[in-house]
């Protein structure tokens, strides 16, 4: 019988799966197709003159975009895993694992996280634990992945939307104090809620190696909480709260801040990730349709998905004219109506 930690692991892996499946994913603010690219109908490129790799924190990321945090805990979440790293050695992607807090309370759920290493024994891979996690957690955590980064993950609504959550959140000292004594760079990372300007102003003032605006469109874990919680013993709803992806990334644009900008969240195609880019993403990621795709077709889907996106980008790249990833930022574009209002209002 596994921990009541481990059945949660696997329940949000099963609903999230069910809700990309079913596409009952809500929409919440300006899509990724809210901004059209001005087509450049002489490039003066040829697809040989772009390069994809993107320098962060000293680490280099082969790919604009990775897979990113999700599971791990369990028996089931332990296959997952290894599946995910080992197309993710395949393709040079990098990966982020789910939450490390069950393996740190259970010796026994190490396995599920140490699969990814083993499985991807030179790639970058990415730890990841919950912003209220003291330095000797954060040690461990990257030491169980030989980690070449650290996430700590921002969820309060998350929390608030789950029975069993936290309700009281003092986290910036701690943050803070990870930052200042890591041993790998830390990003510090929404879960699909998306974030403001002021949020984004308060993490960069902490110097982290990079900000992940997590926005909405994909994962929703308002609805998966809602979902898990069959007494409604919570009844709340946030399933209309946050910003999405563009929009999260147009409020990191408004607070000027240096620190480099992941964008994920609801990304399912190459085009989003060059939209992301443009609107100032140093770094893109995707997790709930990944998942989704490995689950339905296994780890060739995976691979194959993948493989897709790998060529199509430097495609776009060329039709767009650039031959660097962060020269998407100095591409032209069009806004709709709704997107030019936000950004009016922001
Ligand atoms: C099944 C599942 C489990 C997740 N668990 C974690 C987690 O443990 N830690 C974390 O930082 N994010 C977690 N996430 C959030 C993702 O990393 C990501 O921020 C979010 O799903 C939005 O991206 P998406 O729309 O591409 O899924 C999880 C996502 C999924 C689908």
């Amino acid at each position: 019988m596994e921990s009541q930690q481990a059945q949660r692991k696997n329940e949000h892996l099963s609903l999230a799966v069910k809700m990309w499946r079913q596409q009952q994913l809500k929409v919440i603010g300006a899509a990724f197709e809210a901004v059209r690219w001005v087509p450049n109908s002489l490039p003066e490129l040829g697809e040989e003159d772009i390069t994809l790799g993107q320098t962060v924190a000293g680490l280099n990321f082969n790919w604009p975009f990775y897979i990113e945090a999700m599971t791990g805990g369990s028996n089931y979440t332990k296959e997952i895993n290894g599946q995910l790293a080992q197309v993710a050695s395949e393709t040079g992607l990098a990966m982020a694992v789910g939450s490390q807090s069950i393996a740190i309370k259970d010796r026994q759920a190490t396995d599920s996280f140490k699969i990814v290493r083993q499985a991807n024994p030179n790639g970058i891979v990415i730890a990841n634990l919950g912003a209220n996690h003291p330095l000797d957690h954060v040690l461990q955590a990257v030491d169980m992945l030989e980690a070449n980064a650290l996430e700590m993950h921002i969820n309060v609504a998350q929390e608030l939307s789950m029975a069993e959550g936290d309700r009281t959140f003092y986290w910036l000292d701690n943050l803070a104090n990870i930052i200042a004594k890591s041993p790998v760079p830390v990003i510090i990372k929404e879960v699909g809620f998306g974030m403001g300007t002021s949020s984004i102003q308060q993490i960069a003032a902490l110097q982290p190696a990079a900000i992940n605006i997590g926005g909405t469109n994909g994962t929703n874990f308002a609805t998966i909480e809602q979902a898990r919680d069959l007494q409604n013993s919570n009844p709340i709803d946030f399933s209309h709260y946050g910003f999405s992806t563009i929009e999260s990334l147009l409020a990191a644009q408004k607070a000027q801040v240096t620190v480099p900008i992941i964008a994920t969240g609801g990304i399912t195609k190459p085009n989003d990730i060059i939209t992301s880019l443009m609107l100032g993403a140093t770094l893109t990621s995707s997790a709930g349709y990944f998942l989704s795709t490995l689950v339905t077709q296994g780890p060739t889907g995976l691979y194959q998905t993948i493989t897709d996106w790998q060529k199509a980008l430097p495609k776009f790249m060329l039709a767009l004219g650039v031959r660097q990833v962060n020269e998407l930022r100095t591409v032209p574009r069009i806004y709709n109506p709704d997107l030019q209002n936000f950004i009016q209002q922001l």
